[in-house]
């Protein structure tokens, strides 16, 4: 179908009910919703004794007395890193292809579970002759290549905690991350492949770990095969390091409740927060969603999830779940256009991916370059398609589907969060009717709820405050220590703790049709959403204001038709500096400040230069009115438009005086 009657498609009522050949072999079965509304933990209980594989069988589902921690299966024991690896190999599954990796360059490598636990299992010896052991920090910067699997399942083996930090992230990030924590060791390379270049990794650790107390160790894949310099007695080569493990190394078990975990999350403060997972449940709830969500057939199926291991999607769909359902993967290293356009669809045509997950603004960057691309490839054995981080609008839904997914692939829109651990809202595939650009429910075993400021439930058809409203076994169980914060964030808005109910609020807005049916609208707090990464305002903020020419600094996350949202800051240069250099200038060096503060991902599309910020009576910062005109839109509210503030920020902006009397639209780009 051509590209140009997808508009025509989009009709109020455009539904896609369940193939008939799909249905047929689904894993799903509408049984599993009213199993968990009969009795939802005994649902849990099944899915837990299922799915996951205990050292010592837990004989309690859930505790909820020490609420907002929840304990789930918390008598019971088990090894996470054995879950993925050495049941399948004892199942006789060792021969299956874990991974087929992708090199950027074009090299690639074929892993078995059989060699992967292997690898998992000298990695696990060489750190513990480092000192690893249950409960101590390691943290992870590295490039997707496979040695990044081995070292999360590696330190979960041992008990230990690891914290992986995305390879582009700054030192800055590495640091206050590994402080943070308090990480032993560092686990990073050399180098990594991205747009046709080695990019260096070990300079950022090295600037990071420049006066860290707690890190005694590092090691270092070796990848780039670039120069890198050498601490000796700090450093180690990773291969060195397994070379001399033994490789043989029993799993124990561990509680369920050991942390397994902590991964760092923008929040509305400038500080990122370090969520913690634990094992028990989280390890439940990612294979559980993995296999029916996905409808997982591990013996035929070529799982493709595109997301890095540094985020959450990598933690729980690249790495926990699709390895507890002994799935066959693809783990490509590089980004979607080197050498060409079409390398995703390439690594599809070429390892027959079945399911293939990704992200709204990947789609759009595919659909803005045609169709013709990925027609260019044979993407037939495409039957399944997922969607997370953000959004989908219907339109690339619609095109996803028909020209990813041959017009018959059900498109699963997957909503959850870092701190959620795993999917809680999605279709049934082989059971929901599809609505484009739709969410739509919560999973079997999930609760949750559209409220109003006041914690009232909405009558639908209406727009609201997404809740989640029981516990669910992979939530997170705190911010790394930081308790109050925790409870401050998710749990302050519509609990009655005295009354014994809790309800998470989950930060995003979402609307509730007749049907019952949710589509999610974007966050409601000052967390930004760009290409499906979670980015502080407060955060860039802070970075801009840590420049010595910045006074004063105001962040806005503004709709981008390709990403989602895009970073808009407005500055304010310190008088004694604003002869120095022109606008444009300055706009270079703070968007490349911004980089070095954070990372590359939070670099602002856009710096306005003014001299005064709109705030509120309180000296809040009118952040609404700054969207507004970052996205073009007029200001038209005549309360705003008597504040002094506004009017100065519209003449700034614009280059003539305003008056109160017109609807001012200032331009979009500055620059
Ligand atoms: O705003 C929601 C958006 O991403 C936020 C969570 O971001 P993060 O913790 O980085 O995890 C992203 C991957 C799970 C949510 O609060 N979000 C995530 N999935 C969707 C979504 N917004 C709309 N639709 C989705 N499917």
């Amino acid at each position: 179908m051509s590209t140009d009657s997808i508009d025509s498609l989009l009709t109020e009522n455009r539904r896609f009910a369940p193939d008939p050949a799909f249905v047929a072999d689904a894993v799903a079965t509408p049984e599993l919703y009213r199993e968990a509304a009969d009795d939802r933990l005994a649902f849990w209980e099944r899915q837990a004794r299922e799915l996951v594989s205990w050292h010592v069988p837990f004989t309690e589902v859930l505790d909820w007395t020490n609420a907002p921690v929840a304990r789930w299966f918390g008598d019971g024991r088990l090894n996470v890193a054995y879950n993925c690896l050495d049941r399948h190999v004892d199942a006789g599954n060792g021969d299956r292809v874990a991974f087929h990796w992708e090199g950027e360059p074009g090299d690639t490598r074929t892993i078995t579970y059989a060699e992967l636990t292997a690898e998992v299992k000298r990695a696990a010896n060489a750190l513990a002759a480092l000192g690893v052991g249950q409960g101590d920090r390691v943290a992870i910067y590295l490039p997707l290549v496979p040695e990044a699997v081995v070292a999360m399942l590696a330190v979960a083996r041992l008990g230990a905690v690891h914290s992986v930090v995305f390879g582009g992230f700054s030192a800055e990030s590495i640091r206050s991350r590994v402080d943070d924590a308090q990480a032993k060791v560092v686990i990073t390379a050399d180098g990594g492949w991205r747009k046709g270049r080695v990019f260096p990794l070990k300079p950022a650790v090295d600037a990071a770990l420049a006066g860290a107390t707690s890190v005694t160790d590092v090691l270092v894949v070796r990848r780039g095969e670039n120069e890198v310099e050498w601490v000796h007695g700090r450093d180690h080569w990773w291969h060195d390091a397994l070379d001399a493990a033994d490789p043989e190394h029993e799993a124990q078990g561990f509680e369920a409740e050991n942390p397994l975990f902590i991964l760092y999350t923008s929040g509305t403060t400038g500080k990122p927060k370090g969520i913690l997972h634990t094992s028990g449940g989280y390890l439940t709830q990612v294979a559980y969603t993995h296999k029916n969500v996905f409808d997982l057939h591990p013996e035929t199926d070529v799982f493709w999830c595109t997301a890095d291991v540094g985020w959450i999607t990598g933690h729980s769909y690249v790495v926990y779940g699709p390895l507890a359902n002994g799935a066959t993967q693809v783990l490509y290293e590089g980004t979607p256009d080197t050498p060409h356009p079409g390398r995703w669809w390439e690594i599809v045509e070429k390892y027959g991916v079945s399911i293939f997950y990704s992200a709204p603004t990947a789609i759009r960057s595919a659909m803005k370059l045609g169709r013709q691309i990925p027609q260019g490839f044979d993407l037939s054995s495409i039957r399944l398609l997922g969607s997370v981080g953000e959004p989908i609008n219907p339109e690339a839904w619609i095109w996803y589907r028909d020209i990813i997914g041959a017009g018959t692939a059900p498109v699963e829109d997957t909503w959850w969060q870092t701190e959620t651990g795993a999917i809680m809202i999605a279709a049934l595939p082989g059971i929901t009717t599809l609505k484009p650009g739709s969410a739509q429910t919560a999973l079997p075993g999930i609760r949750v709820d559209i409220l109003d400021e006041n914690g009232g439930r909405v009558a639908p058809p209406r727009g609201g405050l997404l809740a989640v409203t029981e516990p669910w076994p992979s939530m997170l169980r705190g911010i790394w220590g930081d308790h109050a914060r925790f409870v401050e964030t998710y749990w302050s808005k519509f609990s009655d703790p005295d009354a014994g109910r809790w309800i998470y609020f989950a930060g995003d807005g979402a609307h509730v049709d007749a049907d019952g049916d949710i589509t999610l609208l974007g966050r409601v707090d000052d967390v930004m959403n760009v290409a499906g990464h979670r980015l502080s305002t407060q955060e860039i903020e802070s970075a801009l204001v840590s420049h010595p020419i910045v006074a004063e600094a105001a962040v806005v996350g503004a709709s981008d038709e390709m990403s989602g949202q895009a970073v808009v800051a407005y500055a304010i240069v310190k008088e004694r500096h604003r002869a120095e250099h022109s606008d444009a200038e300055f706009e270079t060096v703070l968007k490349q400040h911004v980089a070095s503060e954070i990372g590359a991902i939070a670099r602002p599309r856009q710096i306005y230069f003014v001299s005064e910020l709109p705030k509120t009576r309180s000296g809040k910062i009118m952040r609404r009115l700054l969207r507004d005109v970052a996205e073009g839109r007029p200001i038209g509210d005549t309360t705003t438009l008597a504040d002094p503030a506004v009017m100065k920020l519209i003449e700034d902006l614009s280059g003539s005086p305003a008056t109160t009397s017109i609807t001012t639209t200032v331009p979009t780009r500055k620059t």
